[in-house]
């Protein structure tokens, strides 16, 4: 029987973690990535998981994930290493019949944690799974330079930020329709930006946090890695605009709503106001 490490989901998992390096939005152990796996992915690997670990409180309580395994980077854990050495860099958890506790089933060979941020992953998974009718199943964290440096000009506010980044290219109001919605600075880890993220995740698929980085939630990796990549070039863009002296024309609201026909989406008009 074929090792776990060659599993699809395994591989893209990794897949992931090196595109987003070489990107340069993972420094050190910045960022975390988590992906809710499909029963049929996992059937076939059921002798390789050990299920004898005791189960820990995960912080909060997440009903509708009973049951469910996740594969999810490791605290402290470098997304550069995943790839070359994933058993030690990455674990699969499991999530207890109540909902309110997880144990590591399968990973983190030689000790550690799940990521600092797994309260986090696992709320936004939760409200993801309702919303989307069980879709989502990949939520990534990461630490972009140039997202991070437009919390430092631009006022912290959904609706600014959405309308900035969307004019920037053509393609922006199509791949995050309803915009992006932004927290100020919070403790990582905390309960408190667990539950404010979770209550933006609602409505966004992008939730900036101010200082910090940018959380994305999407149906599988490419989509995911996609969206993250979209908003961290418009911002990009927005960075080199205002280097330049800032815009001295742009796409207008009217512009950009009248892309939601032909594209087939939905443009939070919200934000088109
Ligand atoms: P972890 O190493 O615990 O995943 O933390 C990295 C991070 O980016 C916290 O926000
Ligand atoms: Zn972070």
């Amino acid at each position: 029987m074929s090792s776990i490490i060659d599993a699809g989901f395994v591989k893209a998992f990794a897949k992931l973690c090196d595109d987003a390096y070489n990107k340069g939005w993972h420094e050190r152990n910045g960022g975390n990535l988590s992906y809710r796996i499909k029963d049929e992915e996992l059937k076939p690997y059921l002798s390789q998981l050990s299920f004898d670990g005791e189960f820990k409180p995960i912080g909060v309580t997440v009903e509708n994930l009973k049951n469910e395994f996740f594969l999810v980077t490791g605290s402290g854990k470098y997304f550069q290493n995943v790839k070359a050495d994933i058993e030690n860099n990455v674990a699969i958890i499991e999530i207890d019949e109540s909902g309110s506790a997880y144990r590591i089933v399968w990973g983190l060979a030689s000790g550690g944690v799940p990521t600092s941020e797994l309260p986090t992953h696992l709320i936004n998974h939760s409200i993801k799974k309702e919303k989307t009718n069980g879709l989502h199943r990949v939520i990534m964290h990461s630490h972009p330079a140039n997202t991070i440096a437009l919390t430092f000009v631009l006022p912290l506010d959904s609706k600014v930020f959405s309308r900035e980044l969307w004019e920037m290219m053509t393609e922006c109001p199509i791949v995050f329709p309803r915009g992006v919605g932004v927290l100020p600075w919070m403790v990582p880890g905390s309960a408190d930006i667990a539950l404010k993220t979770a209550e933006l995740i609602k409505v966004h698929d992008v939730i900036i946090w101010a200082h910090h980085g940018v959380f994305c939630s999407g149906a599988d990796f490419d989509e995911t890695f996609g969206l993250m990549h979209t908003v961290e070039k418009a911002a990009e863009i927005l960075v080199k605009v205002l280097s330049c002296g800032g815009k001295r024309q742009t796409m207008s609201a009217d512009d950009i709503g009248s892309l939601s026909g032909p594209y087939k989406v939905n443009i939070n008009t919200d934000f088109l106001k």
